[in-house]
């Protein structure tokens, strides 16, 4: 009898897998020669152009001091790391010999041209959002305006296994919902065109979301903040931990300047998502998210400047009879308040710590990383630096500034296990970004 069942559940695994091998594979698409390749008109190459930055595509197909596109950036998964591919249009080493088709496959399905399937690091699963028009025009832009470059491939280092490319088809048949956006007839259509943007080509979700152990998003948590390189992503639900609420007109200046007066800099690995990437989109795409946005975390109307919160928040900022007693607060007078001390309104540039959202939020990371590295170039207000304290701190007046603000300025509960995520930030952050 058990025998039976033995050979029976053999069988329906033999089965199972001539299904799964049947299901997993891809064929190759026949490669093309330059010359087979159309040309493109160039609005739809300029179109391109915007796209493939507002999809941060050079951000990471380019390692450090190499030619754009040229690929090899090293993306540390938590598996292991992979290395993006070469996405300049060289015939041998790039996507040169990529047909129109070929790219759209993978761009909707993550399957390479020869037929393999590609890692998830790769955000294919948003990019299966985006209608063939919009792929067209970043293939056209590549093929156009991209130099071609010759690379050597570095190898991923994942362990067995995590390696094995087919056994991708399985995590796609687990996690990935494949298929162009379809517009939802409840919301407008600045919303629609919002969550078409978000969930597709700027793939937000891919740091905003919390992943499960096989690194795939959880859906049912949508935006519900996530940690990425040791930085906080900030919820972008009701439980966004802001102190003053946002409005669509914060998102979109956010989106676009990198900085808001009532929450702060989109620094760390935010700071590309801005400055290289959504801020090249039209006025009414950035609209559209900011529409969206608010949306999803329950943004108001009012005007920040008369919130209580920020008055009460300025008043704190005043000089106090009792103060310097203790390390934290005369090391934030004398490290801080000259560039961080506002009046009776707070000015741009001028970040009030009591209300930003590295001090509000859960996790003190992205105040940490501030602290140590300070804001600078590529995030916040272009030509406006904020220095790092990296070399004039230590860990112990870090901890105490850090403590300080979220107490006594920002009016939280205490960070659980700060002295420890300073001494861990400060050795193993910044990651390459
Ligand atoms: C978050 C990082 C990331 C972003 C953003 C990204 N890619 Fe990639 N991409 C990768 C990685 C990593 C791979 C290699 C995956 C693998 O080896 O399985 C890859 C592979 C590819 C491939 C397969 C090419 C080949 O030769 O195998 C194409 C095509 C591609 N990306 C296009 C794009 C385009 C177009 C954009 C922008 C709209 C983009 N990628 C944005 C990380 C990224
Ligand atoms: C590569 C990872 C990454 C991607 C992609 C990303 N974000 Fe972020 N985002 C972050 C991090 C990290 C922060 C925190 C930055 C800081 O506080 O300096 C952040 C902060 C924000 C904030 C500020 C939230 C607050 O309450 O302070 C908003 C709004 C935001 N992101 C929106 C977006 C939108 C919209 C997209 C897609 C267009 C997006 N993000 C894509 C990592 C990312
Ligand atoms: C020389 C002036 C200067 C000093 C000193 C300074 N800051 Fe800043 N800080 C800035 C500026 C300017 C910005 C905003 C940068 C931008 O918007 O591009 C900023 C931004 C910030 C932010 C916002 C980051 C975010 O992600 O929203 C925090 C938090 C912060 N500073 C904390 C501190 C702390 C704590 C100290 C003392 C240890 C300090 N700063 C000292 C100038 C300064």
């Amino acid at each position: 009898m058990l025998k039976k069942i033995f050979l029976g559940a053999v069988a329906l695994g033999v089965i199972g897998a001539l299904g799964f091998g049947v299901y997993a594979y891809k064929s190759p698409i026949d490669p093309i020669s330059a010359d087979q390749r159309d040309t493109f008109d160039p609005d739809v190459v300029e179109k391109g152009r915007i796209l493939a930055a507002a999809g941060y595509c050079a951000t990471c197909h380019t390692a450090a001091d190499d030619p754009a596109y040229a690929g090899n950036y090293a993306m540390d998964t938590g598996f292991g790391t992979i290395y993006s591919t070469n996405l300049t249009p060289d015939m041998d080493t790039g996507i040169g010999s990529y047909s129109p088709a070929a790219f759209r496959r993978a761009m909707h399905e993550g399957v390479d041209r020869e037929g393999r399937h590609l890692f998830p690091a790769f955000p294919y699963d948003h990019f299966t959002n985006m209608t063939d028009e919009d792929v067209d025009a970043i293939y056209a832009y590549i093929m156009t305006e991209v130099e071609p470059v010759k690379t050597i491939q570095k190898e991923n280092e994942l362990p067995f296994p995590l390696d094995q490319r087919f056994l991708q088809a399985g995590w796609k048949l687990l996690f990935a919902d494949f298929g162009q956006y379809e517009p939802d007839p409840t919301h407008s259509d600045a919303w629609n065109r919002g969550a078409y943007l978000a969930e597709g080509l700027t793939h937000c979700g891919a740091c905003h979301t919390p992943r499960n152990l096989l690194g795939a998003e959880k859906a049912s948590q949508q935006y519900a903040g996530a940690e990425i390189d040791r930085w906080s992503a900030p919820a972008l639900t009701a439980a966004n931990a802001s102190a003053v609420p946002w409005t669509a007109a914060e998102f979109k200046t956010y989106l676009i300047d990198g900085t808001t007066t009532y929450h702060g800099v989109a620094a760390g690995p935010m700071g590309p998502v801005v400055h290289e990437g959504v801020r090249e989109l039209p006025q009414s795409d950035m609209d559209a998210l900011a529409v969206y946005l608010a949306d999803k975390v329950g943004a108001t109307d009012d005007d920040p400047a008369q919130s209580k919160v920020v008055l009460a928040s300025l008043q704190r900022n005043q000089p106090d009879p009792q103060y310097r007693r203790e390390l934290g607060e005369r090391l934030y007078a004398t490290a801080c308040a000259s560039c961080h001390y506002n009046a009776e309104q707070i000015r741009q540039g001028r970040p009030d710590l009591g209300i930003n959202s590295a001090t509000n939020l859960e996790q003190p990371n992205n105040l940490i990383h501030v602290m140590l590295d300070g804001v600078n170039g590529p995030e916040g207000i272009p030509g406006v630096v904020m220095p790092g304290f990296r070399g004039a701190l230590n860990d112990d007046e870090i901890t105490a500034i850090a403590a300080y603000l979220r107490s006594n300025r920002a009016g939280k509960p205490d960070w659980p296990n700060l002295a420890d995520t300073v001494a861990d930030i400060r050795v193993n952050g910044p990651t390459a970004h």
